[in-house]
């Protein structure tokens, strides 16, 4: 009897959390007083609803360039109901984040209402998966590639566990993706790992992550990325070419045209740094990578300079575009980063 009582006032409790939830996203009801990257039950609460948008950063830094900024926030922008996070293994749950004084791209972040700050906590991440044992036995400083591998690995188990839609940190969003379970092209018959979509625990999901463990080859870049996404595509899905913009379908996800995502392929992406006599609508695009590991040279994103690409963060990012680029005189590059291939 008492087990019921208790029962019926956790409900009551749960309900009444839940509807204050709808009106105050970013205040946790249980941890009012707790900032959001404070509190793993403050994540898990807004997990629940499995439509959040979700980048990482998996090497240590705290100090974000502009283009990870801009990346998060149009993610918000386009977003506006949905929780944007940006998990950081340089972010622990017992640091005390005075968003301030460690970076003005951290601060401009989590001012906006929709996103999220939490840190990158790898092992909890893995638990339930088949990339826990894997993790659990591995010794990270041997690995080459780790800050890629483990972006490889950590994205894949947390769109599987919760659902929603994970984006590179150089993915540029412009307009809403109309689609729930979705991989993305980079060319015909080749599927990124920089931008997909799925409903909590899709059997996809899963398979990568046992081919992942099945199959791992630390030596060889992409193994676990872009080239694991093809090798279980080629598995669920009978491919052709893209013939007109228009996305395939394979039981019940979709594998969406170069176009979505992709509009400028790697071997132009040079022409986002650069002033168009008439720039692309990009009206069958939803988002848009810009290629950030090809940019060894350092190329920056310069307020006055009218390219491409200024007009871009001025658009989809103008907090970003207001407090984060330099004038002609300064130049703040893209820094290189494992979440943004
Ligand atoms: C949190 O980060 C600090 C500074 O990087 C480190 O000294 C500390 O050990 C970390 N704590 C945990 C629980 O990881
Ligand atoms: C950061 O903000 C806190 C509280 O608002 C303030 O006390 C502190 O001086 C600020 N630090 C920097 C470096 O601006
Ligand atoms: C992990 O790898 C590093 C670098 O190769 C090596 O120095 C270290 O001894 C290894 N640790 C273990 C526990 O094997
Ligand atoms: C998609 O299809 C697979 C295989 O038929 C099925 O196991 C899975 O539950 C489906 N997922 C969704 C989200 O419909
Ligand atoms: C996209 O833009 C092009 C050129 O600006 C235009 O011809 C085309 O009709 C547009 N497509 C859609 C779907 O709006």
């Amino acid at each position: 009897m008492l087990m019921k009582l208790q029962l019926a006032l956790l409900v009551i409790l749960l309900l009444a959390c839940g509807f204050l939830y709808q009106f105050t996203l970013k205040s946790s009801c249980l941890f009012p007083h707790l900032p959001p990257y404070k509190s793993q039950q403050g994540l898990e609460a807004l997990l629940g609803h499995g439509r959040s948008i979700v980048f990482l950063e998996t090497s240590e830094r705290t100090e974000l360039s502009p283009l990870v900024s801009c990346a998060v926030e149009s993610a918000a922008k386009v977003y506006p109901e949905q929780p944007v996070l940006l998990l950081m293994k340089g972010l622990n749950s017992s640091m005390q984040l005075p968003p301030n004084s460690t970076s003005p791209a951290l601060s401009l972040l989590s001012a906006i209402d929709n996103v999220f700050l939490f840190p990158l906590d790898m092992k909890s991440l893995f638990e339930d998966t088949p990339l826990f044992s894997w993790y659990t036995q591995i010794n990270s400083s041997a690995e080459r590639y780790w800050l890629h591998v483990s972006s490889d690995a950590s994205r894949l188990a947390f769109i599987w566990k919760y659902g929603g839609v994970y984006m590179d940190t150089d993915v540029i969003s412009i307009r809403p993706i109309p689609e729930d379970n979705f991989l993305a092209a980079q060319t015909s018959q080749f599927s990124s790992n920089g931008v997909f979509g799925f409903l909590p625990h899709h059997p996809l999901l899963w398979q990568c992550m046992e081919n992942f463990v099945e199959n791992y080859n630390p030596d060889i870049w992409g193994h676990q990325g872009p080239e694991l996404m093809t090798r279980i595509l080629r598995v669920w899905c009978k491919l052709r070419d893209f013939q007109e913009v228009s996305d395939l379908k394979c039981l019940n996800f979709s594998f969406l045209h170069p176009q979505r995502f992709y509009p400028i392929s790697f071997l132009e992406w040079r022409r986002y740094y650069e002033a168009w006599d008439t720039e692309p609508s990009f009206n069958d695009s939803y988002a848009l990578h810009l290629w950030n590991h090809m940019n060894q040279e350092g190329r920056a994103v310069v307020r006055g300079s009218n390219t491409l690409v200024e007009n871009l963060y001025h658009k989809h990012c103008p907090k970003t575009y207001r407090d984060l680029l330099q004038g002609p005189e300064g130049s703040v590059t893209g820094e290189q980063g494992p979440g943004n291939k």
